[in-house]
């Protein structure tokens, strides 16, 4: 099918922001306060992205709670629990700047939960020495983007709802000039030029076949990213969070949010053990409880006792009870249990955690004030991605930054809970910054090549020209089936290299799927246009998982079960070179020594300082 030039709409601004979540929000708003044209694109509704299912909360060393706290504890929590593969400036910047823009939300009219005093009230997640998530009930997310959309409405941007982005286009230099996407209700191409673009796509988790991510969630910022020729990071590294729903089937991989345990919950296996207590890595053991009095003293009076297993970092969570299943005592649906029902009174439960007590009312018909949930892990968050710069969020493409969870660096091997809340806001703020600054850099005006945008086009809708391809839906089921044995929580050569050979024979099935009908609303052909982002997404990250020969974060190989050394001064970066996917490992950028001095008295349990 041939596509003109008169087949494509055109579109013009100075900053166009890809994605509606909190960091293409964030960053927009500061883009279009700067004064200039800016555009978001949502590939949902506006207001229904994906950040609206983040629960928990969003991480900041406010000190409302615990007066200890501080932007160095939280450095340190987030490094540590990345498994030092983290950029560490990254980390930095988040860490010092999260209170800044909690309290800029809370200003923007987000009514968080408050303290006795009337302050923001903080609550306890895996991994952070003190209570620092700052969160409203179980719902943080949506309060965020309610109130983000609020802020950006008021400044004007523009925005282009139901858009899916096919490619990022980039002029004969290497620039990033615009980008070529299709609206859902017509199936209308549309070109956008823009001077500066943001990536702030989010996940990646729709490649697996239980994820707690949204349909949107298909890695398109990553794939578009790589194909514009941008570097990628550790792209092995993906999270699986320890509590998504395990039952009923068809929300299988929901997530649970880690607030359960924050706020007093307990994981038992079938034998109604709290198995976490034979998990404790020497890492964390000074400062973790190693009883069950210990750990119960510890939810009444933080300060002076040591953190209940339950909350350790995510990755030691997931790993313990994918160990417990394997060793036959999971739940009868093949998780484990988390109870909070025999520890907290129902009045408590169904105020702290509403959304928890309606979702497991409704979708499995259990009462968790009466009774404990089926609970294991499910592909959540995606630590690896763009490489950016740290300060202004740039990638390696002139002309295309990258915020929030498409951008890699920040996590390192493990995402804290509650750290991405805070990543979007603070580097959604810097990409913005970045991308204005870039834009009003440039002089004159862009002018992508039309033969990029008509080419692309013209790929994507060959699917509906082929009388007797497959269905991307089945494409789809089995590239799912395929992660989620394949790469999954715990990962082997031998499997990872099937997984690469099964991912190349879906990619030349995916090249001549088929599809019916029409442009307009036509979900089978939206898949279609999905397809290339998540097969390209799921051999980066296959291709990263046999490369990283040792285990670390969430990334754990049965055949290199620990940790080296080696392994942790390197970033393992892809990216195509002359029609090539290479990936080489290359040196972490390095930490200076003031910050490394946080991380000396680690074995002793001691928290730093602010005037460390
Ligand atoms: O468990 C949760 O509420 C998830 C939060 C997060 O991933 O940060």
């Amino acid at each position: 099918m041939d596509v003109n030039t008169e087949d494509i709409l055109t579109q013009s601004f100075d900053v166009l922001v890809i994605g509606a979540g909190g960091a293409g929000l964030r960053a927009a708003i500061e883009s279009r306060s700067r004064g200039l044209s800016t555009a978001v694109i949502c590939k949902s509704l506006y207001g229904k992205a994906h950040t609206v299912m983040a629960e928990g909360g969003v991480a900041a060393a406010l000190g409302n709670v615990y007066s200890e706290d501080n932007w160095k504890v939280h450095f340190r929590d987030t490094v540590r629990g990345g498994k030092m593969l983290n950029n560490w400036r990254m980390a930095q910047l988040h860490a010092q700047e999260a209170p800044d823009r909690v309290l800029e939300l809370e200003a923007w009219g987000a009514l968080f939960d408050r303290t006795d005093d009337g302050r923001i009230l903080q609550r306890d997640f895996g991994g952070h020495r003190y209570a620092r998530l700052a969160h409203v009930g179980d719902r943080t997310g949506l309060e965020m983007i309610r109130t983000l959309q609020n802020k950006a409405t008021s400044v004007g941007i523009e925005v282009f709802m139901e858009h899916k982005i096919l490619r990022i286009l980039v002029d004969a230099s290497g620039n990033a000039c615009g980008a070529l996407g299709y609206t859902r209700p017509s199936g209308q191409f549309v070109l956008f030029k823009a001077k500066a673009i943001v990536l702030a796509t989010g996940g990646i988790g729709r490649s697996w076949k239980y994820t707690s991510n949204s349909w949107e969630s298909t890695g398109d910022g990553h794939a578009l990213a790589f194909s514009a020729g941008a570097d990628m990071i550790d792209m092995e590294c993906v999270q699986f969070h320890p509590t998504g729903m395990v039952w009923p089937l068809s929300v299988r991989g929901l997530l649970v949010t880690e607030g359960v345990r924050g706020d007093g919950g307990a994981l038992l296996n079938s034998e109604n053990q709290r198995f976490m207590f034979n998990y404790i890595p020497e890492m964390f053991r000074a400062e973790t409880a190693e009883t069950e009095e210990e750990a119960d003293r510890w939810y009444e009076d933080h300060a002076s006792a040591r953190r209940t297993p339950d909350l350790l970092p995510r990755d030691e969570v997931a790993r313990a009870i994918n160990a417990e299943v394997k060793a036959g005592r999971g739940s009868p649906h093949g998780g484990v249990f988390l109870d909070i029902a025999s520890r907290r009174t129902p009045e408590y439960i169904k105020r702290r955690l509403p959304s928890m007590y309606s979702q497991f009312l409704e979708l499995a018909g259990v009462d968790i004030t009466q009774e404990p949930m089926e609970v294991g892990p499910t592909c959540h968050y995606m630590m690896g991605g763009v490489r950016v710069d740290a300060d202004t969020a740039a990638t390696t493409v002139p002309g295309l930054f990258a915020a929030g969870e498409v951008a890699g660096g920040m996590h390192g091997a493990n995402r804290l809970g509650g750290n991405s809340l805070s990543d979007l806001i603070v580097f959604g703020r810097r990409a913005g910054i970045g991308a204005a600054d870039y834009a009003e850099g440039l002089a004159g005006t862009v002018d992508p090549e039309v033969s990029q945008a008509t080419e692309t086009a013209k790929e994507a809708l060959a699917p509906f020209s082929r009388e007797t391809g497959e269905s991307p839906y089945r494409i789809h089921a089995d590239l799912q089936e395929c992660m989620q044995t394949l790469v999954g929580i715990i990962r082997t050569e031998s499997e990872l290299l099937q997984a690469l050979d099964e991912i190349s024979k879906l990619k030349e099935r995916a090249s001549k799927a088929s599809v019916q009908g029409g442009r307009e609303y036509n979900p089978a052909w939206n898949l279609a246009t999905d397809l290339p982002s998540m097969l390209a997404v799921s051999e980066m990250v296959t291709r990263g998982a046999l490369d990283r020969k040792e285990s670390r974060g969430g990334h754990t190989r049965d055949d290199y079960p620990s940790p080296d050394p080696e392994f942790a001064k390197v970033n393992l970066v892809q990216r195509m070179q002359d029609g090539t996917h290479t990936v080489q490992p290359e040196p972490l950028p390095e930490m200076p020594e003031e910050l490394k001095a946080l991380f000396e008295d680690d074995h002793t349990g001691q928290a730093p300082k602010e005037d460390h």
